[in-house]
């Protein structure tokens, strides 16, 4: 043996001393995670006050924060590794061009900071994500639960998930500039293994429903990114906007057009473009509640699947967000025997379709219908199939 115990009597005490120095250096350090959301039924409900179904997914981002004395603050992603923010908690503003990924972060310690929620001193905050990048999987949601998480960890906070989703809404409308709704926030929030998460977005009520069993979610992403997207969705806000307008003014005291009914918009009550938006939103509703209704009396899947495909026909139709990519995936994922129903998901304009299919469809299958996007399109899309998943949290950190 000779000095050889020596040494090792050295390097343990090494190896004590560098661990030593990384728990003083992460001393007081908080970790959090939020999941993805697919958006399961309900297109463009939610800002128009009515009931969405989403599911949390397997895949998320995790935040870190390390407190810092002084104000300065610190905001890194791995995601955008040459995109650092640095600034002070008095003097941060909203980010233009590689660092605006940084705004849903920055948002949420504004909301925090304007309720008193927010951490008085400086920190650093470190993002990671094993989510696919710009997959419509909702990525900005889920960055503004895991910063508000975390940031009301160093603050001594503890948030309920209904305050929790309210703070990163209100980022998300007043210091990024979306005027969306709450069916991001609230599904990564309320997300439960093997369950829709239903959403009454007038009340802010939150329950979930069990998915049925041997049934998977599947998200194909065409990869394309209208570059007016943000544009184009404000667009139809308005359009809604204007739709209820018309409504209200016939004398129909409705505070969200989700609560219109159908015989409401005849041919003179509004402009012909404005009716298609509100007839995709009252009938898209319908489609929602039968959905509830059909779960709960334990009706065939596969009936409850062709409520999806007409979700999709109503969003290209009258809704006019789909785009020809994404009406080609929808349409050969309807036709096939596994498929139970497919449709676009999320915003629209380009983005991802959802399958939601039988368990006798897959990986084969997946990549049969891509490769024949890529054969019509040049394009091959993207494949992920996903399981319902729990929602935000805090995870331990070394504190
Ligand atoms: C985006 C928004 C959501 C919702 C959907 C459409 O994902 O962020 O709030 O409006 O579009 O249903």
């Amino acid at each position: 043996m000779g000095n050889h115990g020596f040494f090792l009597y050295h390097m343990d005490n090494d190896k004590e001393k560098a661990k030593q120095a990384y728990l003083d250096e992460r001393k007081g350090s908080v970790a959090s995670f939020a999941p993805g959301r697919i958006e399961f039924l309900g297109n463009h409900l939610d800002y128009n006050g009515g009931m969405v179904m989403g599911a949390a997914i397997d895949a998320g981002i995790y935040a870190f924060a390390t407190p810092t004395e002084g104000d300065d603050i610190r905001l890194f992603s791995e995601s955008f590794e040459d995109a650092v923010v640095e600034s002070s908690l008095a003097g941060f503003g909203r980010q233009e061009g590689k660092t605006s990924w940084a705004n849903y972060c920055l948002g949420v310690l504004k909301v925090m900071q304007e309720a008193g929620l927010a951490p008085r001193t400086g920190f650093s905050l470190t993002f990671t994500t094993d989510l696919p990048v710009s997959v419509g999987l909702s990525s900005s949601a889920a960055l503004e639960l895991a910063s508000a998480l975390v940031l009301a960890q160093l603050a001594g906070q503890e948030l309920d998930r209904k305050e929790l989703v309210g703070i990163c809404r209100k980022a998300e409308n007043e210091f990024v500039g979306v005027p969306c709704g709450i069916l991001d926030q609230a599904t990564s929030a309320f997300g439960k293994k093997d369950h829709l998460v239903l959403i009454d977005c007038e009340k802010e009520d939150f329950s979930t429903l069990p998915l049925p069993p041997d049934t998977r979610l599947w998200v194909f992403d065409t990869g394309i990114k209208h570059d007016l997207v943000d544009s184009h969705y404000a667009k139809r806000h308005g359009e809604c906007q204007a739709a209820l307008g018309c409504l209200r003014e016939s004398g129909h005291e409705i505070n969200y057009l989700a609560k219109a009914k159908k015989e409401w918009i005849t041919e003179d009550s509004m402009p012909e473009n404005t009716s298609k938006r509100a007839r995709h939103v009252i009938n898209e509703q319908a489609r929602v509640l039968s959905f509830r209704e059909g779960l709960a009396s334990k009706k065939e899947v596969n009936e409850l699947g062709l409520l999806l495909n007409d979700s999709h026909e109503s969003s290209s139709l009258l809704f006019e967000n789909s785009c020809p990519e994404v009406d080609f995936l929808a349409r050969k994922l309807q036709a096939h025997s596994e498929v139970l129903g497919a449709r676009l998901t999320g915003g629209g304009f380009g983005g991802a379709v959802l399958a939601w299919t039988g368990t006798g469809f897959g990986p084969n299958d997946a990549e049969a219908i891509a490769k024949e996007h890529e054969t019509q399109f040049d394009h091959l899309p993207s494949v992920h199939d996903f399981v319902p998943s729990n929602g935000a949290r805090i995870k331990p950190g070394t504190a």
